[in-house]
């Protein structure tokens, strides 16, 4: 194909496949197919997904999975986690049940604020600017009314604008810096409604004031938009125990674990190469519990990476310390999540995953998915400090690899029984399959 298609849109779902199938396939009768294979048997639930977005032709599974024995502020859940990845689910319900005997995770929202912003030019006398922001600022609000009354009705709302002059960054650029309270939803419509009023009402009192001049009247809104960068939602999750209860079977030497755990967080923090992908294994658990809520999860790494970077150097989400006798680990992460709104309600699989969870408030389900983080980066290090990370990865990766081989029932087995007692590789698991089949 090499001009654009124009009108693809507007063809049925059929016409659609049927396109692609003889633009891009050599089979085309086998690609549809396949597509079809992945169709929903439930009409109602397949229409429900094509809707979800556009263009829709065929539904792309991700397993979801469950870690059970999560003990967090006292309480027992069992968290969903919906995830392509092996090993992750398994590491995640590890770290649950090593810490479900050792006085479970404790989790903290710290607060709960969100950012929106308008982003303008004005040319003109700032303090001008200044005193026309301070004297119509109610405006804003009463605005604002039709849209916000719910909100304050369950206790959120707009909490503060605040004009910021930028002009350092760009010629005559400003903004309205406004923070909001979204309660149990991730607020994302709430918030650009709330802004894009604001923008009109600053374009429509700027006409109005008499201290402008015509060039200062002119104001141009250049975008109203929420910011996914929000370092005041955060949420704390943290574990700890003395040192000498660390001890279990894999770790028969509690202290030097804890003291090579605590230099493997500082080398995160310091190291951005390796802060990345210590920070990659806490996204295991936050994506997967996310995914499976469904929350925005590019909104959340967007976040959370930017709030890696606040120090002006990318590290480490998580900390660790040995004090007193005490081992601790612990992150913060900003997280801005809904449990109301979205997909919450639409689909199937998200209503279950919530009502695994007891269906909770969104700063219930923050702590939950720092939680799943924590866990995920706690397994993570101690396989890495410890017996290295391939040993338990592979172990989970084996199916993969016996499927990859369509492997019988019988070698799979065979296959089992041999690697109870080696070490998995791909390239050993490959060796065995094949000396089984000669
Ligand atoms: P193990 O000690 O061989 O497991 O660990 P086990 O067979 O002794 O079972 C102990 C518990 O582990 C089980 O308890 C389960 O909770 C869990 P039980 O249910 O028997 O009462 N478990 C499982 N849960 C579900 N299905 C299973 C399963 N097997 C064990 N099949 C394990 C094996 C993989 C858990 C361990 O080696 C581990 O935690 N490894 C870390 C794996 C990991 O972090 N994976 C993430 C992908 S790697 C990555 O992307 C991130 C990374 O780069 C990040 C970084 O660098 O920091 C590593």
């Amino acid at each position: 194909m090499n001009q654009p298609f124009s009108g693809f849109s507007k063809l049925s779902k059929e016409e659609k496949i049927n396109w692609i199938a003889a633009t891009y396939f050599t089979t085309p009768e086998e690609a549809v197919a396949l597509l079809k294979k992945y169709w929903n048997s439930d009409a109602k639930i397949q229409k429900l997904h094509d809707e979800f977005i556009e263009n829709t032709i065929t539904n792309f599974y991700i397993p979801l999975g469950v870690a059970p024995n999560f003990l967090i502020n006292g309480k027992y859940s069992t968290i969903p986690m919906a995830i392509e990845e092996s090993s992750v689910v398994a590491a995640a319900s590890k770290a649950a049940k090593f810490w479900s005997t050792r006085g479970g995770f404790k989790a903290t929202v710290i607060d709960t604020e969100k950012i929106g912003q308008v982003h303008f030019t004005y040319k003109g006398d700032v303090s001008k600017l200044e005193l026309f922001f301070a004297q119509i600022k109610s405006t804003f609000f009463t605005d604002t009314e039709n849209i916000t009354t719910n909100m304050q009705k369950r206790g959120g709302g707009i909490l503060d604008i605040e004009l910021r002059d930028k002009t350092n960054l760009m010629e005559n650029y400003f903004q309205l810096h406004a923070t909001f309270d979204t309660k149990d939803s991730m607020g994302a419509n709430f918030i650009n409604s709330c802004l894009e009023q604001f923008a009109n009402t600053l374009k429509r009192e700027a006409q109005q004031f008499d201290l402008f001049s015509e060039t200062e009247k002119n104001i141009q809104v250049v975008m109203s938009i929420l910011s996914n960068y929000v370092p005041n939602c955060i949420v704390r999750a943290e574990v700890s125990c003395p040192i000498e209860d660390l001890e279990e079977k894999h770790i028969p030497n509690p202290i030097s674990f804890a003291e090579r755990f605590v230099q493997a967080v500082k080398i995160a923090e310091i190291e951005p190469y390796r802060a990345v992908t210590h920070n990659k294994g806490i996204m295991n658990g936050v994506d997967a519990v996310v995914i499976a809520t469904g929350n925005d999860f590019r909104a959340v790494e967007a976040g959370v990476h930017a709030y890696a970077s606040k120090s002006g150097q990318y590290s480490s989400l998580s900390h660790a310390k040995i004090e007193n006798g005490f081992f601790t680990f612990w992150l913060e992460i900003p997280l801005a999540l809904g449990t109301v709104g979205g997909l919450t309600s639409l689909h199937p699989l998200v209503k279950l995953s919530l009502e695994m969870l007891e269906n909770p408030s969104a700063e219930e389900l923050m702590q939950f998915v720092a939680v799943a983080g924590l866990a995920q980066n706690f397994a993570a290090l101690r396989s890495l400090t410890t017996s290295g990370i391939q040993e338990g990865h592979m172990k989970m990766h084996l199916n993969n690899i016996l499927n990859q081989f369509d492997a019988t029932e019988e070698e799979r087995h065979q296959v089992k029984n041999h690697f109870k007692h080696h070490v998995v590789s791909h390239s050993g698991v490959v060796n065995f399959i094949e000396s089984l089949r000669q």
